[in-house]
């Protein structure tokens, strides 16, 4: 089969994703030449497509995916064809076959499938950093997590719950609250509800000492009102919108508050740290302390309509390509 891959040439709406035919080189040094079988879809490929995250063009769009190893290059001693790999925060991953580093893979463990491993590593992962490092959870602390029926936020309310804290989660809708409430101990409907006074509502007034926020400028104001005292506001992602600029003392006004804003890439940064980071998230499925899923499939060919679904917040959970 001829290699094929969603091209960009420049940025848009969902049309400028182009199918194409690619050339795909024998692997060079440290590379791994990868048959893809599963393309996870993430918000920042649409940051990527819009240009909200500026890139060179013309690129190939994604950031994961699992597949099978078909040939390494020189030096790759970690990887053999055949082995089931996958990755995720790497450019170039709507294909149907890559070049890739062999020092950005990670092997998927038996029991893992590989629409599992595509659709859901990278949310995975970064559910694994914000919980664990960027603002460990405690057992106990109350923690408010934004759309906690969404890919990130499905993972990061369980895992926080398993650790044992208390999770209130916000949604956009009443079927995703339905859903939530498996794995929140609260849920508001932010489209309904001012979630900043339910959050003080179920907190004694106290607020949280930390609001987990990847929906951006529609909440950026409620979560500094959801903090305690010196709380910390972790803002990973714009779902809505970039966070407009704003002057720092308004987080002294506000309480003394921290203001993050992290991403996979820093947490993800060593060999070390990437495995660690996928092990701990492979180990929280196999543990069953995650219960993960892929909500959406679609040819690789229908990234278009992907990209739709997401952006109109039609899907829960992970979504895959398949080529
Ligand atoms: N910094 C990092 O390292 C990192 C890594 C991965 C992901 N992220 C970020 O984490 C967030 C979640 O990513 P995901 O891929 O798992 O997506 P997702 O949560 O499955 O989808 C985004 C959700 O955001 C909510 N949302 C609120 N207002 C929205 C709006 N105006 N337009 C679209 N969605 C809106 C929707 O849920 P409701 O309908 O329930 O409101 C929607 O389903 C994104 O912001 C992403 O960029 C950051």
């Amino acid at each position: 089969m001829t290699p094929h891959a969603i091209c960009v040439h420049q940025p848009g709406d969902a049309t400028v994703l182009s199918y194409e035919p690619v050339d795909v080189a024998a692997p060079g040094a440290g590379e791994v030449l990868l048959r893809q079988t599963a393309i996870g879809v993430n918000f920042i490929d649409i940051y990527f497509r819009t240009g909200l995250y500026p890139t060179n063009l013309p690129c190939i769009l994604g950031q994961e995916a699992a597949g099978v190893v078909e040939a390494v290059g020189p030096g790759v001693t970690e990887f053999q064809p055949g082995d089931r790999v996958a990755y995720a925060g790497v450019m170039g991953a709507y294909a149907t076959h890559r070049l890739i580093n062999a020092a950005r893979l990670v092997p998927v463990p038996d029991g893992v499938s590989d629409e599992l491993a595509a659709g859901t590593l990278l949310r995975g992962m970064t559910a694994q950093y914000l919980i664990k490092r960027t603002f460990p959870v405690a057992p106990g602390m109350t923690v408010l997590i934004h759309a906690a029926a969404g890919g990130v936020g499905q993972i990061a309310s369980q895992w926080a719950r398993a650790l044992g804290a208390k999770v209130i989660g916000t949604v956009g809708s009443t079927s995703k609250a339905e859903l939530a409430r498996h794995w929140c101990d609260y849920v508001i409907n932010y489209s309904e509800e001012d979630f900043a006074q339910r959050v003080r509502e179920i907190t004694g007034g106290q607020g949280v000492p930390v609001v987990y926020d990847g929906v951006g400028a529609a909440t950026f104001e409620g979560s500094l009102d959801s903090l305690s005292l010196r709380g910390m506001l972790v803002s990973f992602g714009n779902a809505s919108g970039a966070v407009p600029p704003f002057a720092p003392v308004l987080l002294s006004q506000k309480g003394s508050l921290f203001l993050t804003r992290p991403t996979l890439a820093h947490y993800t940064a060593t060999r070390e740290e990437l495995l660690a980071t996928a092990a701990d998230y492979f180990a929280a499925l196999a543990n069953g302390m995650v219960k993960a899923g892929v909500g959406q499939r679609y040819a690789l060919t229908d990234a278009a309509q992907a990209h739709r679904d997401l952006a109109a917040r039609k899907t829960t959970g992970g979504i895959v390509l398949l080529p």
